[in-house]
């Protein structure tokens, strides 16, 4: 679904910046993050490790820890303001209305609990239908209800599997985990954090088709980050491109693919193996991310830039071209 004028963002960032503290300095790991997520669409984020993914949607989540800091902006979820949200009303809100998986799955899982138990804590702190029973029927509704949702996510033998613990899944079943205890609570926004990367290409597959599916018939909305840009295109709607903690491109996967704008994005997809053709030559981007500590203002990609000049030694802004895609570049629309 793409953007449109009519309706209200779900998630609307606005100047998202978070640093940390580091003995060498301040890393601004992200910076100035403005995104929108529609109700019921998929949002994809892409750029190269270390370009401020998941720590952006770690702010969302009130999962920034100290030395970790959110400096700036706002997090608007349904009418509120995340940013600064007291420990426990973020609590309610996540897993209820937002849920996200994170990038490794082993260690965000509870290694000393069953995944029975796992599931199990999620529905009870979470869904009214079985928390409002009776004690007595709750823990069987419970333990019902995460067979289901273990089923939900193509884990075969649920009932049999539940009492075991995280490190007896493969890597593939262990995401699958993480997702069904993000979706336990149907949540309306699920951010998925390289949910396939660790995954062989036929589970990769089974695992973005089963999100597809969830969304198509819970409506939600899904933030998708992933470095592959076969999977933006096959999956999400709009996608934002993500360069040394900034955002710098975002529109409609199409208009992004077939007609980027940033030459950081243009770079990027020049530098996809082509299979159709695979003696193609590939073209990596030449030179390496700047280091963000004490970085100054200028265009983030400059040292890269073979278009640099003068004009982009200052923060540089988004260029709208015209109205649904744009580019943290001078010349976007040129
Ligand atoms: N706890 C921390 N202390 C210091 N710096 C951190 C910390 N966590 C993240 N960073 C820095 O923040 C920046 C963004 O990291 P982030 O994890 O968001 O990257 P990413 O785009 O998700 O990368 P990847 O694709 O590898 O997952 C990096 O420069 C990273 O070194
Ligand atoms: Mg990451």
């Amino acid at each position: 679904m793409a953007s449109n004028a009519t309706q209200q963002p779900l998630l609307r960032l606005r100047g998202l910046s978070t640093c940390f503290s580091t003995h060498r300095g301040i890393v601004q790991a992200v910076k100035d993050v403005d995104l929108d997520v529609m109700p019921g669409e998929c949002l994809g984020i892409v750029g190269e490790s270390g370009s401020g993914k998941s720590v952006t949607f770690a702010s969302v989540m009130g999962l920034i820890k100290p030395p970790g800091k959110i400096t700036g902006g706002e997090v608007w979820f349904g009418g509120q303001d995340l940013v600064g949200l007291p420990p426990a009303a973020m609590r309610m809100l996540r897993g209820k209305q937002i849920a996200m998986t994170m990038q490794d799955a082993l260690t965000a899982l509870n290694p000393s609990m069953t995944v029975q138990a796992q599931l199990c804590e999620v529905i009870l702190a979470h869904d009214e239908q079985v928390s409002d029973l009776p004690a007595n029927q709750r823990k069987r509704r419970a333990r019902d209800r995460a067979i289901e949702m273990m089923g939900l996510v193509g884990i075969p033998t649920a009932e049999k599997r539940l009492r075991d613990y995280p490190h007896q899944f493969s890597g593939g079943m262990r995401q699958r985990i993480m997702i069904a205890i993000a979706l336990a609570c149907k949540p309306r926004l699920l951010i998925a954090d390289e949910p396939t990367t660790a995954l062989d290409v036929t589970i990769q597959a089974q695992v973005l088709e089963l999100i597809a599916s969830l969304r198509r018939e819970m409506g939600m909305s899904v933030v998708l980050i992933t470095h592959d840009l076969g999977v933006v295109a096959e999956q999400c709607d709009r996608v934002a491109v993500m360069y040394a903690g900034q955002v710098i491109e975002t529109g409609r996967t199409a208009e992004v693919i077939e007609s980027p704008k940033h030459p950081y994005t243009q770079g990027l997809l020049r530098s996809i193996p082509n299979l159709d053709n695979p003696s193609a030559p590939i073209h990596p981007i030449a030179g390496t991310v700047p280091n963000l500590i004490n970085f100054p203002s200028q265009c983030h990609f400059y040292s890269r830039c073979d278009r640099r000049q003068d004009a982009c030694l200052q923060d540089i802004a988004l260029t709208y071209v015209p109205d649904t895609h744009c580019a943290r570049c001078l010349f976007a629309a040129a």
